[in-house]
């Protein structure tokens, strides 16, 4: 055979490998309203910049018939390309391929752009769609899985790591994703569980949907697993593209500089009005939020999940940051178990990235209740505190009216380590607010009182004039400032340019225990 003919007959391989399991199969998947396993590459990578890697690679299994299965690629298709000119390694599972499964190959070739992604610094998107571990390859399939985790564990915080949803994602297989910074999943066509339904009727009788179960609504409103949901696989593409515009390449690097292109200086009147005067009005703080970033934009993760804690990515002067904020239209902004797991861990995602945190407090406590306490608020509300003192990026709070008690502490107080910290003149710096604090305090005026209704409610109104303001706080320095609202972006600005050559250190240790 001569070199043409070679040539030929490799053309003819590869075009085998790109056909997957089959015309029939591709055609049935896109008919699912999924795209296939290659149409998602090409849409996640700019155009022609994708490259194949062990598109030749086989499984060596023989028992139940694999010995004469088709399996092209081994159904998984890795490589790597460029996504809005920045390098990026993935993975894209095939489910016309043996429904996508993975045996001891097709886990090597992810466990390989791992590596590769690794050891060249940059982010590592896995798209999922997949029966799980390959039945007929036993235990083979189930120590590929093995090597994903211990790859995803080493390589957190080295590379971002992206997880897309395209498919079914069960059993073990979903600790992969779990594992990764951020999980995207489709509406409809995706589907994370660990058991499936029919077990769980078998096992609990209970009756319950795929949907119902493990669907992106699921894991996006009620489990907290999923961080972004999206109508379409390439509306979840899109949306990991977004992200990573806010995201370093690696550790080491720093995150992507855009041309400041919106004043530093700008001034918000409607940032006046935000707070209403009655301190028991709720508003949206991502009101504040929108007016305060570069040209309001704010990519919110976790957004239907917690929702009484916001937590996001925008740029300030072009710079990538990490914002954090109460939420006081829902449970009055109030921490609770949820809210300070979706924030610590999204301030350990931006400490590891080198991303300034900006915090913006209105909060009255933590959330009573015997749910709360006996569900463990107690070590769940301990990760915000965690995770703010272990952050050693540059770290600013703005306290815009509540801060109360430990959740004034929890929320990036100075004795966590924020640099620096400001307060809007509606803020109110307490043990706790004055009506709880007047029950207590003044218990013994009040009973003794000709008129215990008209004394509490004066002695609450001098609480409120002496402590529930901003500044004792800033009289002991434990705000640096007390601001106009109008100017918080220019305060902000400030900031961040003044600690952009922050270095910190922490006493060196194998890690830290963080509680869980
Ligand atoms: C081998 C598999 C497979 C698997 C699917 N297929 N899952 N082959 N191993 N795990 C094959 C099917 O035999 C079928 O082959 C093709 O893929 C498509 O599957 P269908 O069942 O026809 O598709 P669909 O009706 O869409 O159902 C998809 C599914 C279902 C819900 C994912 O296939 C399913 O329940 N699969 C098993 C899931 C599972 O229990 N996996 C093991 C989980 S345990 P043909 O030739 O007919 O096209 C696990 C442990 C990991 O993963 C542990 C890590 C620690």
């Amino acid at each position: 055979m001569d070199m043409r003919e070679r040539v030929e007959r490799l053309t003819e391989e590869r075009q085998r490998i790109a056909l997957g399991g089959g015309a029939e199969k591709l055609e049935k998947r896109r008919a699912s309203g999924r795209l296939t396993a290659r149409e998602r590459l090409d849409f996640l990578f700019d155009s022609g910049s994708f490259t194949e890697l062990d598109a030749l690679v086989r499984h060596r299994s023989t028992d139940f018939g694999l010995d004469r299965a088709e399996a092209p690629a081994d159904g998984v298709i890795t490589g790597f390309g460029t996504v809005n000119g920045r390098q990026v390694y993935a993975y894209a599972q095939d489910f016309t391929v043996l429904g996508g499964s993975l045996g001891e190959m097709h886990a090597n070739k992810i466990c390989k752009v791992m590596d590769l992604a690794a050891k060249a610094g940059v982010p590592f998107i896995g798209i999922n769609d997949s029966g799980g571990a390959r039945i007929q390859e036993g235990v083979a399939g189930l120590n590929g899985y093995g090597k994903i985790f211990f790859r995803n564990t080493s390589y957190s915080g080295v590379i971002p790591q992206i997880s897309a949803i395209m498919g079914p994602c069960a059993g073990g297989a979903v600790y992969s994703p779990a594992l990764t910074d951020f999980v995207f999943m489709v509406d409809g066509t995706s589907h994370m569980f660990i058991t499936g339904p029919e077990v769980i009727k078998t096992v609990t009788g209970e009756d319950v949907s795929f949907e119902q179960l493990g669907g992106a609504v699921t894991h996006n409103q009620t489990s907290g697993v999923a961080h972004f949901i999206a109508v379409s696989d390439q509306a979840a593409l899109e949306q990991i593209k977004r992200l990573l515009s806010f995201l370093p390449s690696n550790n080491l690097d720093d995150p992507p500089l855009l041309p400041a292109n919106d004043p530093p200086n700008r001034r918000e009147e409607r940032l006046l009005d935000v707070v209403p005067s009655d301190p028991n009005k709720p508003y949206d703080v991502r009101d504040v939020i929108l007016a305060v970033v570069d040209g309001g934009d704010f990519l919110e993760a976790q957004e239907r999940w917690a929702t009484n804690m916001v937590v996001g990515f925008a740029r300030m002067e072009g710079r990538p940051v990490g914002i954090i904020a109460n939420q006081p239209r829902v449970l009055a902004g109030c921490i609770d178990i949820n809210s300070s797991d979706k924030a610590a861990r999204f301030i350990r995602f931006c400490d590891a990235f080198g991303l300034p945190v900006i915090s913006f407090v209105d909060t009255p406590g933590y959330l009573p209740g015997t749910a709360q306490e006996h569900g463990g608020i107690i070590r769940h509300g301990a990760k915000l505190l965690y995770a703010y003192s272990e952050a050693t990026v540059p770290k600013l709070t703005v306290i815009l009216r509540k801060a109360y008690g430990g959740a004034y502490l929890a929320m990036c107080s100075q004795s966590l380590g924020a640099d620096l910290s400001y307060a809007w003149p509606t803020a109110e710096i307490a043990v706790m607010g004055p009506e709880g604090a007047a029950n207590i305090v003044f218990k013994r005026e009040i009973e003794k009182a000709e008129d215990p209704v008209a004394t509490r409610k004066s002695l609450i109104q001098d609480y409120r004039e002496k402590f529930a303001t901003p500044f004792v706080a800033a009289s002991l320095g434990l705000v640096e400032g007390v601001i106009d609202p109008r100017e918080t972006r220019e305060v902000l600005c400030r900031a961040l340019r003044s600690l952009a050559g922050k270095r910190e250190s922490r006493p060196a240790k194998r890690h830290g225990n963080f509680p869980i």
